[in-house]
């Protein structure tokens, strides 16, 4: 089977790291089959890609459209109203870009079409216009994306078939695809979920670890410390402030902070700065104790250097995958389990959480888990025992060469 796959962004993102896992565990399973990629932008995805053998394409969307994005914190009145003109600006441009993406699917003649980001759902749609089998592959929810909602509804039967990164991804597209409307008898394409998986070789608890203080340009310590990390995208919901603020409540402690990961998304109003988050650290006085590492190539090697690893995202997160790489490399998670997120944990047992948003529990847990090596150690050692039974990578490929050969005859989940 000849697969193409459609993703916006060039970066590594949850979702590209979670494409690349993809591919290579279909490789494993399906030496046989072929694939392709066009993203809208080059970057180390592009790179890492065609390293596994995948044939790419880069088809670069004109600025102003990559620009375009309603995941934004406000979406109040004139939000919308900016948004609305900015898409009516992008008629045209759409148009030209959809014709070149149609050729480049044409040119690699898929016998399947996996889209991976919002953006390709929509634009993929509208170029696949031989109607080849197109999967969309949920990583985010849809319900509270006011433009994207009505997009993806809109063009729902042009897709075969959905799946989703966990249950709460699942619900959420199942609510906003499959409603039905009075003469809409189908009530839209079948959703189904697929867990993303790690490569548990590579996140492990073995293996060389990063120096932490030295790529943040922080002097060692002079006593031992814990060392505690969010990891995330810049995502203005992942609870970076919140981390900060706990670790300022914990200064007099022998307990050093460590925020990892840089900016990779193009649309406007959708991340935290880094510039902004440094300020805030130092106005606290944190600069001895806290770290910013910027974009890392390894997180395994990261994660390995961290005695706990903090999941702050204050509103549902689709799944989670940092909770599912912590927990393989055997450390342990302090997360606020809400959304996809709550499925991957079983509290008290392989992690802790608290309220999100409730930055003094967050301190609170910091606190128990610092003080405590063998509550990390129990919590850790379950972890890598839930990632081995539930998100080990050589599942992916089984689970998806099943939905793909599925799709490609018409045939449900
Ligand atoms: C998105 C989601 C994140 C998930 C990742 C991979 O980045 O926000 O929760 O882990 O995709 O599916």
């Amino acid at each position: 089977m000849k697969i193409l796959y459609l993703n916006s962004s060039g970066g590594l993102g949850g979702a590209e790291v979670c494409l690349l896992d993809m591919i290579a565990s279909l490789k494993q399973e399906h030496p046989e089959w072929t694939f392709g990629l066009i993203t809208a932008q080059d970057g180390p995805l592009v790179s890492r890609a065609a390293a596994l053998g995948v044939t790419t394409r880069v088809l670069p969307l004109p600025p102003r459209l990559s620009r375009l994005g309603d995941s934004k914190r406000a979406s109040g009145m004139p939000g919308k109203i900016k948004l609305g003109l900015q898409l009516a600006a992008s008629v045209f441009p759409v148009r030209a870009w959809s014709r070149q993406l149609h050729q480049a699917i044409e040119e690699f003649a898929p016998d399947l079409i996996h889209s991976n980001t919002l953006k390709m759902h929509v634009l993929g749609s509208f170029a696949n216009r031989t109607r080849r089998p197109l999967i969309w592959h949920l990583h985010d929810y849809i319900g509270s994306r006011p433009f994207m909602r009505r997009a993806l509804r809109f063009c729902r039967n042009r897709c075969t078939a959905v799946l989703a990164n966990s249950n709460s991804v699942r619900d959420d597209a199942r609510h906003i695809l499959n409603r039905r409307t009075g003469n809409d008898e189908l009530g839209g394409p079948e959703v189904l979920t697929v867990y993303n998986a790690v490569d548990l070789n590579e996140f492990s608890p073995h293996g060389p670890a990063a120096n932490l203080d030295a790529l943040c340009g922080l002097q060692p310590p002079a006593a031992p410390v814990v060392r505690v990390g969010l990891l995330a995208t810049m995502a203005w919901w992942k609870g970076h402030r919140d981390f900060i603020e706990a670790l300022d409540v914990l200064q007099a402690e022998a307990i050093r902070g460590y925020m990892i990961g840089g900016p990779l998304y193009e649309s406007v109003g959708s991340q935290e700065s880094l510039d902004d988050l440094k300020a805030l650290s130092a106005e606290l006085g944190l600069q001895d104790q806290f770290g910013f590492t910027g974009f890392v190539e390894k997180p395994a090697e990261v994660i390995r250097a961290l005695d706990i690893v903090v999941h702050a995202s204050t509103r549902p997160e689709p799944f989670g995958r940092v909770v599912v790489e912590a927990m393989a490399c055997g450390k342990p998670v302090i997360t606020t389990a809400l959304g996809g997120a709550a499925e991957l944990v079983s509290i008290g047992d392989n992690a802790l959480n608290y309220q999100a948003g409730e930055v003094e529990k967050l301190t609170l847990r910091i606190f128990e888990l610092a003080r405590s090596p063998q509550l990390r150690q129990k919590l850790g050692s379950a972890g890598r025992e839930t990632a081995e039974k539930k998100f080990d990578r050589r599942r992916l490929g089984k689970q998806l060469g099943d939905a793909y050969s599925k799709a490609k005859v018409g045939r449900k989940f």
